[in-house]
C-alpha cells in the first residue's frame, strides 16, 4: 500500500511538471507587437507620443509622426496575465489602450499591429496591414 501510494505520488508529480511545461512553451512564443500611426483630422497629420509599459518593464516614451511605426517584442509571463498598456497622446488629446492582454490576445496571432486612428486602435495582420475583423477599438479596450 506504501508503495502504491509513493509511486501515485510520483506519477501525480511527473504529470504536473508535465503539465506545467506544456503552458510554459504556449505561453512563452514570443510577441511582437508593433504600432502605427494614422492620426488624421480633416487633412491634418498628428504626431503620436506614446509611452507604453507593463507591471514591471517601461519601455519610455516615443514620439511616431504620421504614418511612422514603432514596435517592441516580448515572452508573456508563464504565469499569465501578462499586460502592457500605453498611453496615446496628440494635440487635445490623451488616451490609453491595452496593446497587449493575455486575456484577449494569446490565442491570436503571435506578431500583429495596432493601426491608431483617432476614435481608436485597430488590430491588423503583421505583413499586409489589413484589419483582422472585428478588432476595432474604443479608446480603453471597448470593441466597437
Ligand atoms: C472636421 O470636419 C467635420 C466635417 O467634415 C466637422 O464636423 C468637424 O467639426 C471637423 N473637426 C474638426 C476638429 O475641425
Ligand atoms: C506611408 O509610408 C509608406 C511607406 O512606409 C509610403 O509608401 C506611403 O506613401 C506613406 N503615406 C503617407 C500618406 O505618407
Ligand atoms: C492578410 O493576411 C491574413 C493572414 O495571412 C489573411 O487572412 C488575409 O486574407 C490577408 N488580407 C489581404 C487583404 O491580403
Amino acid at each position: 500500500m506504501a508503495l502504491f501510494t509513493r509511486n501515485l505520488v510520483l506519477v501525480l508529480f511527473l504529470l504536473t511538471i508535465t503539465l506545467c511545461d506544456a503552458g510554459i512553451s504556449i505561453h512563452r512564443k514570443r510577441r511582437h507587437v508593433r504600432v502605427k500611426n494614422f492620426l488624421q483630422l480633416n487633412g491634418t497629420l498628428f504626431t503620436l507620443t506614446l509611452h507604453c509599459k507593463s507591471k514591471d518593464d517601461d519601455l519610455g516614451k516615443k514620439v511616431i509622426p504620421f504614418n511612422g511605426s514603432w514596435e517592441f517584442d516580448f515572452i508573456p509571463h508563464f504565469l499569465g496575465a501578462t499586460l502592457y498598456f500605453c498611453g496615446f497622446a496628440w494635440p487635445g488629446q490623451f488616451k490609453w489602450f491595452n496593446v497587449y492582454n493575455d486575456d484577449r490576445d494569446i490565442d491570436r496571432a503571435s506578431k500583429f499591429q495596432w493601426s491608431i486612428y483617432p476614435p481608436g486602435p485597430c488590430r491588423v495582420d503583421w505583413f499586409n496591414e489589413s484589419i483582422v475583423e472585428g478588432t476595432c477599438y474604443h479608446w480603453n479596450g471597448e470593441a466597437l
